[in-house]
């Protein structure tokens, strides 16, 4: 005979989210949550009988040999399986919602773009059919590969969604999302993001109403801190930083459409109840939630503008040291210091795509406001316009070698990735035509003038 839970604790059927979640806090520590004191069981992970009758389960990111320091992998008790009854049926998910990426899918120019902030949907759209793929490379069923995506809801989730393709960086730059998942809940604001494992089950209410955002989908691995090498032990991004949730149930039985995308597609199954029923856990494979604002940003303190893996918020390795799924940068306020340097960055052509999100901006003029965004596609040249780069290489501050002091209310967000990623083409064919016309009228190098000069000429 098991114990049941004291009525007292046993929540009602349909509990509205808190007010405010508490947090554990450390990315990669071995955490442990419950929401009913002995609900946990205190030495195994399955014994014969759990407290109180709860269903033990364990869910792993990672194959059970790797390296412990990587391994992933987080212990559930619920108060029923999760295993469904009643079969998956292959659906039509949301029509731009892209899963599978090859050479018939998107526009590959090596133009660079700019984009204006996407409109909000009509009412009634949650936020996974609110979801449109921006650009993507590769394919879930062989583990490469990675997508952005730009979110815009109007409606809560009723439904239930499951990755089962990739990890999801989740970043609004409108309203706050409640994000309910099974080991509890995560409230990310703006200037926040929210990590997703695959496989976990989810679904987001939006307090506000609306919401709009970014997405990164990672088909390979997992986000993780990136090295910090020379720079030493602290700085950039710090562990104890990242929030994931407390333990939280609800024991709602009415019937609940769990949504499953894997390889691309589609699927969906009915539960019998509510699948956030999980009392207690334990383990590594957890969502977090990271805010912005709290990286520790580096940058030269004597000459030339850094490149932007010094600003590494999460990466995500792949086989060759150097190349990355995703590299997660953070452009928030701080302050340049640079003397004798042209300020903003250099003219470059790299060897990753860059796309670039405005999270928050201090005006909503110009040609970066909230929600704007833009992508420069593999090695193609870029850097900035004609006007900008007047401005700065007379910038009185810069003549002078005075310090300034980014903007706090200034928050970019980019993703750099070593993939190719091909552009989804109606987001290129509304990419802002203003854009490469600021980039005529570069005034020419002085040497050029005349007629063309061969070193072996006579002076
Ligand atoms: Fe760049």
């Amino acid at each position: 005979m098991t114990a049941q839970p004291p009525s007292a604790q046993r929540p009602p059927e349909s509990a509205p989210p808190p007010d405010a979640p508490r947090y554990l806090t450390g990315f990669g520590n071995h955490l442990a949550s419950e929401a009913v004191p002995g609900a946990l069981p205190p030495r195994q992970n399955g014994p014969r009988e759990v407290p109180f009758g709860l269903y033990a389960e364990q869910i792993n990111g990672t194959g059970f040999t790797v390296h412990r320091a990587h391994n992933l992998r987080t212990w559930l008790y619920r108060l029923r399986p999760q295993v469904s009854a009643q079969p998956f049926v292959a659906i039509d998910g949301p029509p731009r919602f892209v899963g599978r990426f090859g050479p018939d899918v998107g526009v590959a120019s090596p133009e660079p773009q700019r984009y204006r902030p996407a409109p909000l949907p009509g009412e009634g759209v949650d936020l996974l059919a609110g979801v449109q793929t921006f650009a993507g490379a590769g394919d879930p069923a062989v583990k490469r590969g990675v997508a952005f995506h730009l979110f815009a809801a109007t409606a809560d989730m009723t439904r239930v969604f499951c990755n089962i393709d990739g990890d999801l960086l989740i970043a609004p730059h409108q309203g706050t999302l409640q994000v309910q998942t099974e080991l509890g809940w995560l409230h990310v604001a703006p200037t926040e993001l929210a990590l997703i494992p695959r496989g976990l089950r989810f679904r987001v209410l939006l307090p506000d109403g609306r919401a709009q955002g970014f997405m990164a989908e990672l088909f390979d691995g997992h986000f993780q801190l990136p090295e910090r090498g020379p720079v030493g032990a602290n700085g950039l991004a710090d562990e104890r930083h990242f929030k994931a949730p407390v333990a939280w149930y609800e024991d709602r039985a009415t019937p609940t459409d769990v949504v499953v995308k894997q390889g691309g597609r589609f699927w969906q199954t009915t539960l019998s109840h509510s699948p956030f029923d999980v009392v207690a856990w334990h383990g590594r494979y957890v969502p977090f939630k990271y805010d912005l604002r709290d990286f520790n940003s580096f940058g030269s303190v004597s000459w030339d503008h850094p490149d932007p893996s010094l600003l590494t918020v999460l990466t995500s390795p792949m086989d060759t040291h150097g190349r990355n799924a995703v590299d997660v940068a953070a452009f928030v306020g701080r302050w340049d210091v640079t003397e004798d340097t042209f300020r903003p960055p250099f003219f470059h052509r790299n060897a990753a795509v860059e796309f670039n999100m405005v999270l928050q901006s201090p005006t909503q003029g110009g040609a970066y406001p909230t929600g704007a965004f833009s992508f420069t596609p593999y090695l193609t040249p870029h850097g900035v316009s004609a006007r900008g780069y007047e401005a700065a290489v007379h910038n009185p501050a810069a003549v002078e070698n005075r310090p300034v002091r980014g903007s706090d209310r200034s928050v970019w967000l980019q993703f750099e990735s070593t993939y190719a990623l091909a552009v989804m083409p109606w987001f290129f064919d509304a990419r802002d035509s203003d854009f490469l016309a600021g980039f005529s009228g570069f005034s020419v190098g002085a040497l050029g003038q005349g007629p063309a000069r061969d070193p072996h000429d006579a002076p």
